[in-house]
């Protein structure tokens, strides 16, 4: 992929509305309301009146259709869909379904505590939210959203650079702990801002995503592309001040295709780290070698992930990767985990194979599209009940009680 179209797809992460995605909003807009997340406590009555079942979300992937039925079909598709012909997306989840619990007998642990901390932040529970491009494209409140819906579930949010707010539009949203995910922009003065408005809004750790290149069919089947007013605001908000609506769509596009470092190397390490005292997080960690180069430069943390099969297809799944991570981090920087993630018994095999916690993409985008910020907080209290169900039936009523030794593989 050249860079001007990678640069593209990175600004289609920014979130837009094409003449095409208007038109599908407005027949999305006349669609049966889905929009039943906020009465999803079932009270065990019933459908009142021969009323059809609110569509109640009692799993991640119940989301799914609610997200669906809300959404036009590209914006769906973008959210959904993986890399080329799929394989590492659905390894990603099929991975989990493959490793087995072996729970112990006679444990007596009837009550759990699952809150944890992550690179020295306090958090009531292992799952965080992972930074996704164009929330605001999926629902008005976007990045804000989640935010809130993070805070009040005692957890992180991490901020994508391109998620359609500005840095400091989602820092003001809620009092949460909020991390910030950075693409860099070509420009190092503008990279250098861009940090530096993220730690003063208060934002308490950066998280570098170095997977890139994404590349899928159902976007490019879907003619996906940038709405001139989200790309306009997006290269604004990065703080690209000589852009304005006075400029074509054209020369946006070409303006973003030169806005983004896209060949990220240890020298831009090198450089961050002179820049900030924040942690820096590594993301999109699959291989020892990887772990060896964060820690060379005196980074914080990594994150296993393949960005969720929506970059290189037939690389392995992610969960696959994480037992040679850890064992190669050996303690020295914290590990996070991300990809594949749909339930809370997925949580307790990541923590068991070394995870310090995981984060979600789909399940808060998909959460995010069917119910706002109700969506998120719910997709998050499903994970947590499972989570705890899990851990309550394998004796750990701590996360730090969560070991190896409650994993078996299938091989086994
Ligand atoms: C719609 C969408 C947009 C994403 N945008 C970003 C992004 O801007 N920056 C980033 O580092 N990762 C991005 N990701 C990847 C997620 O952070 C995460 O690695 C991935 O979604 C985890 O897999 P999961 O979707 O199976 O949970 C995105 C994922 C999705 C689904």
């Amino acid at each position: 992929m050249d860079r001007r179209t990678f640069s593209q797809l990175l600004a289609f992460g920014a979130g837009m509305f094409s003449a095409s995605h208007v038109a599908a909003n407005a027949a999305a807009a006349d669609a049966p309301s889905v929009d039943n997340v906020d009465k999803a406590v079932p009270d065990g009555n019933g459908p009142v009146d021969g009323e059809a079942w609110p569509a109640s979300p009692v799993t991640i992937n119940d989301f799914i259709p609610l997200a669906q039925a809300k959404l036009p079909k590209a914006t769906f598709e973008y959210i959904t869909s993986g890399s080329e012909d799929e394989v590492t997306l659905r390894d990603n989840v099929d991975a989990f379904r493959r490793l087995r619990i072996l729970p112990p007998l006679l444990h007596g642990v009837q009550k759990t505590d699952l809150s944890t901390s992550v690179l020295g932040q306090k958090v009531s529970m292992p799952i965080l939210l992972a930074p996704v491009a164009a929330l605001r494209l999926f629902h008005p409140e976007g990045g804000r959203a989640s935010a809130r819906a993070a805070a009040i579930a005692g957890t992180i949010c991490v901020t994508s650079t391109s998620v359609g707010n500005s840095v400091e539009e989602v820092a003001a949203a809620g009092n949460g702990p909020k991390w910030f995910q950075l693409y860099v922009p070509s420009d190092r003065e503008l990279a250098k801002q861009l940090v530096k408005r993220a730690e003063a809004s208060g934002y308490k750790a950066l998280v570098v995503t170095v997977d890139l290149g994404e590349r899928k069919d159902a976007d490019l089947r879907n003619r996906f592309s940038l709405p001139k007013d989200m790309l306009l605001k997006h290269l604004r908000d990065i703080g690209h001040k000589q852009v304005s609506d006075r400029n074509t769509y054209e020369e946006l596009v070409a303006f973003n295709a030169k806005a983004w470092d896209v060949s990220l190397s240890v020298e831009f390490f090198q450089w961050l780290r002179r820049e900030t005292r924040l942690p820096i997080i590594l993301k999109g960690v699959l291989t020892k070698e990887a772990v060896q180069q964060a820690i060379d430069l005196k980074l914080d943390g990594i994150v296993v992930s393949n960005h969720g099969g929506r970059r290189l297809d037939g690389m392995p799944a992610a969960i696959d990767r994480l037992k040679e991570v850890v064992d190669a981090a050996d303690g020295r920087l914290e590990v996070l985990f991300d990809s594949g993630v749909r339930r809370g018994g997925d949580v307790l095999k990541a923590l068991a194979m070394g995870a310090k916690a995981v984060l979600i993409g789909r399940p808060q985008a998909w959460s995010l599209a069917a119910g706002g910020e109700t969506g998120v907080k719910l997709a998050l209290e499903i994970l947590r009940d499972e989570l705890t169900n899990a851990m309550i039936s394998s004796g750990c009523a701590t996360v730090d009680d969560i070991s190896p030794s409650l994993l078996l593989s299938a091989a086994t």
